[in-house]
């Protein structure tokens, strides 16, 4: 409990007192105290709003082959799908309506959209709709590239860093990706004003409670407006078919430091954590999330854009996800809202 007090009161703790910390996840009183404070914090600055993001994965190719993935580039049984700028905009419409007012633009790195193509369907959706904030998540770009993107109007952008440990980057990635390269773009980003999400997967293989605490070192160090923290869950066409999935409790257990290291985070309850649990989104908010990513591409698209097996709202019943989403919310006490939902 000590430890859990000391990140309480400074909201930061050495490598080894996280490590320490984080040996004792499956502590009830320790996990009780830092989700109350986690949410004591949210609830300070973000009351009971929950923000609600329109996720449009308009890609799922991808260049590159990161061993985890689903629709990495070397997955031959992956069915391949590209969107239309018309099509994507007919999802910025569809959304709007449904009470959108940040769409996220999310999508392999495939390199058939060039930076022009991006950079005008981001000036499109914010000239349509300029009250509404707009996320890329389309991975590791030069410097101009960001810059490009941001002249034309995006405000934010998705880039988790994955691990900050080096050897356990290698064991995840390909020879031809890098941590310092996915660092330089987080910084790049950083600089030139997006409001900036890293993150990771929990649970992932070789994870250790020592990586975890390079994970927590770098989000002090980097400071981003959104963390993205969900488990890690197999694919079945990967090197990581065999392997277990992250714990729900770990996952929670960690949102709930991000939230009392980084008090202003926008953190979302991910839809990783939904598909190892029923109630994992719930779950999420009470350990200190406030933010829900609800899927807005086309039904026919969804279960192509295969990360992990058996994710949600792929199905039919889910062509509205936010109606589900607002009940989900509102079941645990806070109220998802229509608002940009800008870092405070
Ligand atoms: N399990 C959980 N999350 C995954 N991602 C990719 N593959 C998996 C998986 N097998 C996550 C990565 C990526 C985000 C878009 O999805 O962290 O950044
Ligand atoms: Fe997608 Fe419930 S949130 S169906």
């Amino acid at each position: 409990m000590k430890l859990a007090e000391k990140l309480i009161q400074y909201h930061t703790l050495t490598k080894a007192e996280y490590i320490e910390l984080l040996d004792e996840c499956e502590n009830p009183e320790i996990c009780k105290r830092l989700s109350d404070e986690a949410v004591r914090l949210r609830k300070k600055y973000y009351g009971d709003k929950v923000y609600t993001r329109g996720l449009i994965e308009f890609t799922n190719y991808c260049k590159n082959n990161c061993y985890y993935c689903g629709i990495r580039c070397g997955n031959q049984n992956a069915r391949r799908y590209r969107m239309s700028r018309e099509e994507i905009l007919d999802c910025c419409e569809n959304g709007y309506g449904l009470g959108f007012r940040t769409f996220v633009l999310q999508g392999g790195e495939d390199p058939f959209y060039t930076d022009e193509m991006v950079a005008g369907i981001v000036r499109e959706i914010k000239t349509k709709y300029p009250d509404c904030a707009l996320t890329l998540s389309i991975g590791e770009k030069s410097c101009e590239s960001y810059r490009l993107f941001k002249e034309a109007g995006a405000d934010r952008y998705l880039l988790r860093h994955e691990t900050a440990d080096e050897a356990h980057y290698r064991k995840l990635h390909p020879e031809n990706m890098s941590l310092s390269n996915r660092k330089r773009c987080l910084y790049d980003l950083k600089k030139l004003g997006y409001q900036v999400g890293a993150g990771f997967m929990v649970g992932s293989p070789g994870q250790t409670n020592e990586t975890l605490a390079e994970d927590l070192l770098f989000l002090a160090e980097l400071q981003p407006q959104m963390v993205g923290i969900g488990p890690f869950i197999p694919h079945h066409d990967t090197q990581f078919a065999k392997e277990k999935a992250g714990s729900v409790e770990q996952t929670l257990f960690l949102l709930s430091v991000v939230r009392i290291l980084l008090p202003k985070v926008l953190l979302p309850a991910t839809t990783a954590l939904g598909t190892i649990d029923p109630r994992g989104r719930e779950k999420g908010l009470l350990a200190g999330a406030n933010v829900v990513m609800p899927n807005l591409s086309p039904v026919k698209n969804r279960k192509q854009y295969d990360l992990y097996d058996n994710k949600i709202c792929t199905g039919e019943e889910a062509a509205e996800c936010r109606g589900c989403l607002a009940r989900r919310v509102g079941s645990v006490g806070y109220r998802l809202v229509q608002e940009r939902g800008d870092a405070v």
